[in-house]
């Protein structure tokens, strides 16, 4: 039976081992505790490092090991200490992740842990090959294992790969400064669909796939030779009815069923019933902002004094990366601010902030959830935070105020929170304000709406729209992408050529039988397509068509004195045996006035852009300009022209880097079946690289051979890659072998 294989670094638990006995403890962070949930529900195997190294595992443990990670639904991957070292201490966390947080001051390059996290997400890559069927579902997670698609894909081209990025992408001014930046894309381009918390995230990847590696990007969709990789965004949530059953159990405890903790909150709340409690819990990481937090604190204590003794500050910082430099010197300025912050302003009665620095039970958490009355949660940069989300999930009177960072994926979805930019103290000093004296109502009206949507969009639902896509996509690959034209099909149809009494083939011009330029009139013909031209028209009872968007101008200069057959401007002109063109269809031009100075006034904005004028229709060209940029003013063009033209006979034509627009009544499709219709054909041929070609594909008989030049989606029976590809294909013409 088909299974998940969920593959991360962290497993949901952490294995430990004292005086030869081994204890299993759940792992923090937000991929550990937001996958555990999915992970108990369904049927998956989840792969992943099980925390300790080989040199700390001694060999007659190894079966217990495996065992204690079986009852878990987990399988190890083994790492030695020099590979936790580069790999996880090294790359993942020294280089990686500050730089897809923005700390680019923090990121280290080098080479010794780049060549450790290859050959680490290579042993995780052979670990799925290692437990895994073609039918199975590989679920790859987040930044540790950006490699591990693309080595999976390399070895079972077919099966099914997801990728989620639990962390930001950076934008691509910060991601060009890796120096594996394209190894990184190119591993994670493995997968049939990548996924990021946010549209941000994923329109970062774009920018960068579409920069550095030159690919073609439609929409969210990535062509990769003959994949087509989708790229969505899926904000992750939380296992919200696990949340607000625990808080509503805790809400009914009596006094012996309480934890020491809660005790302790509640001995402090009743003594000071008009104190309010700020909660800030994170794993300790210079990304959560925690030293900022502990300094806007103090600046809102002296901002309104009048809250000293009203107010107490809870911080829970989870130990986390305690090897990583930066870590320990966070770990260090926090304890500092605390001593400091502490020692200024407390007095007899009140300790303004309580510092914990551990990781806690599940029991506490809700405890602190449930009973502090603002959440402050601050992050500088922060992927999602399902902290923030867990918060609201406990708060079951629907009472409680969540501060929460603008700089969090969550922000996206918790609109109803008071959001700050956590380098603002003013700000947050008067948010803070605001919150203590927030309205009951206000409250419950807020998170009443919050609360809807964390209970319907939830981890389960998360990971269901993730895979449903997954399993779409895979579906919708298999569908959309023609054969490729190989050898074998390619003697069948050298086959029916040489058999055939009467042959028509239409050739496309630019992006099949000569590569783009970044100026048309640079794209001239070369000597090897005039010769291999120049066979194929001279076959008795073969006739060709060069079939272009271009004006017949260039193609007259061109090929006219070469009298091979012409459709120019997608089917306006034709013209046959070396004869003056002529008019195939019946074209009005008085449009051109109004859509002209539409067309200026883009090419102003859009620095690279041109127009190119024909007789019968008006083109943009966008190759030159910055490739986001040029696809963004062409999505904007396309909306403007729409809502024009509606009254005209007119219609957009979305070519290869190209927006053209012209009479509806004009295209390659008709003009084709025109000719088509002119003689009894038994052989029809036609290859082309865009869109303006599909009108041909779709329109052409039944039994025509079409072929796309490139991978995108076609109506094409087949496919090939390149003009190369193309113009073997008309040497094979040429020779009629
Ligand atoms: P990150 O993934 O960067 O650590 P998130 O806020 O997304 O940040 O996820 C943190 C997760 O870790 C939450 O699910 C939270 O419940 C859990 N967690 C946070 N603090 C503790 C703690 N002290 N003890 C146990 N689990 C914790
Ligand atoms: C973030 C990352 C996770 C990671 C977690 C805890 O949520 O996205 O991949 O597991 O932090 O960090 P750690 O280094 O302890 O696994």
């Amino acid at each position: 039976m088909a299974k998940t294989i969920i593959i991360s670094n962290r497993l949901p638990v952490q294995l430990q081992i004292s005086n030869g006995t081994i204890s299993a403890i759940p792992s923090v962070g937000g991929l550990a505790t937001g996958m555990k949930s999915v992970h108990s529900g369904g049927d998956s195997l989840w792969i992943g490092w099980s925390g300790l190294t080989d040199e700390e595992t001694p060999e007659e443990l190894e079966s217990q090991i495996d065992n204690a990670l079986a009852e878990h639904g987990s399988s190890k991957v083994k790492l030695t200490q020099k590979e936790v070292d580069g790999f996880y201490y090294g790359f993942s966390n020294r280089t990686v992740w500050p730089l897809f947080h923005y700390f680019l001051e923090y990121s280290e390059f080098e080479w010794e842990s780049w060549e450790i996290y290859k050959s680490v997400n290579q042993k995780f890559a052979d670990a799925i090959l290692d437990n895994t069927n073609n039918d199975d579902v590989i679920w790859v997670h987040d930044y540790q294992l950006m490699l591990v698609p693309q080595m999976v894909r390399e070895k079972r081209p077919n099966v099914s790969i997801g990728f989620f990025l639990h962390i930001p992408f950076p934008s691509f001014e910060i991601f060009r400064t890796l120096p594996w930046r394209k190894e990184i894309l190119s591993g994670l381009l493995g997968s049939d669909l990548i996924g990021f918390h946010t549209y941000d995230y994923e329109r970062h990847f774009l920018s960068s796939v579409r920069r550095l590696l030159g690919l073609e990007v439609s929409f969210n969709d990535i062509y990769l030779d003959d994949r087509v990789i989708k790229v969505d965004s899926f904000p992750m949530g939380i296992d919200y009815k696990k949340f607000n059953e625990a808080a509503m159990e805790h809400a009914q405890r009596d006094e012996s069923q309480k934890s020491e903790l809660q005790k302790r909150l509640d001995t402090h709340k009743e003594s000071t019933p008009d104190a309010k409690f700020f909660l800030s819990i994170d794993r300790l990481d210079y990304t959560k902002g925690i030293a900022k937090r502990l300094n806007a604190f103090e600046y809102f204590l002296n901002k309104y004094p009048q809250y000293k003794e009203k107010v107490r500050l809870i911080i829970l910082a989870v130990p986390s990366r305690s090897n990583v430099p930066q870590y320990q010197l966070l770990k260090k300025e926090i304890d500092e601010l605390v001593g400091r912050i502490n020692g200024e302003l407390s007095t007899v009665s009140w300790t303004p902030i309580w510092y914990f620095y551990r990781s806690m039970p599940f029991d506490n958490l809700i405890d602190l959830y449930t009973t502090c009355d603002i959440a402050w949660l601050t992050p500088i940069r922060d992927g999602m935070n399902l902290v923030a989300k867990e918060y609201i999930a406990t708060r079951t009177d629907k009472t409680g105020v969540l501060i929460l960072s603008e700089m969090a994926g969550s922000a996206n979805e918790m609109n109803e929170s008071l959001l700050i930019n956590p380098n603002n103290f003013e700000q947050i000093a008067d948010t803070l304000d605001r919150a203590i004296n927030m309205p009951q109502e206000e409250q419950q009206q807020r998170n009443s709406v919050l609360q809807k949507r964390l209970e319907r969009y939830n981890v389960e639902k998360w990971a269901n729209d993730f895979m449903n896509s997954l399993l779409n996509q895979k579906e919708k690959d298999r569908t959309y992408i023609s054969r490729r034209l190989s050898v074998d099909l390619m003697n069948t149809v050298m086959k029916k050529y040489v058999s055939s009494k009467k042959r028509l083939v239409f050739l496309d011009y630019d992006g099949t039988l000569a590569d783009f330029h970044k100026d048309p009139q640079m794209a001239k013909p070369d000597e090897q397509l005039y010769k291999l031209l120049d066979e194929i028209a001279a076959q008795e009872n073969t006739d060709m068509y060069l079939i272009s968007g271009r004006d017949k101008e260039t193609f007259t200069k061109w090929f006219m004195h070469k009298g091979y057959n012409m459709i120019v401007e997608h089917g306006v002109w034709i013209s046959q045996n070396g004869e003056d063109f002529r008019m195939l269809e019946k074209v009005k031009k008085d449009w051109m006035e109004k859509i002209h100075p539409v067309l200026d006034s883009f090419v102003d904005r859009t620095p690279g852009s041109f127009i190119e004028e024909k007789n019968y229709s008006l083109a943009w060209h966008y190759r030159k300009t910055d490739p986001d940029f040029g696809q963004k003013r062409a999505v904007e063009l396309n909306t403007v022209l729409t809502s024009l033209i509606a009254n005209d006979d007119l219609s957009v034509l979305n070519g290869n880097k190209v927006m053209e627009i012209k009479s509806s009544n004009v295209n390659k499709g008709r003009a084709s079946m025109r000719v088509f219709s002119e003689h009894d054909y038994d052989f029809v041929f036609a290859i082309g690289d865009d869109w303006t070609d599909e009108f041909m594909f779709q329109e052409l008989p039944e039994d025509a051979i079409t072929v796309k030049v490139g991978r995108q989606k076609t109506h094409a029976k087949y496919f090939v890659d390149n003009t190369k590809n193309v113009r073997d294909i008309l040497g094979r013409f040429a020779d009629m072998h």
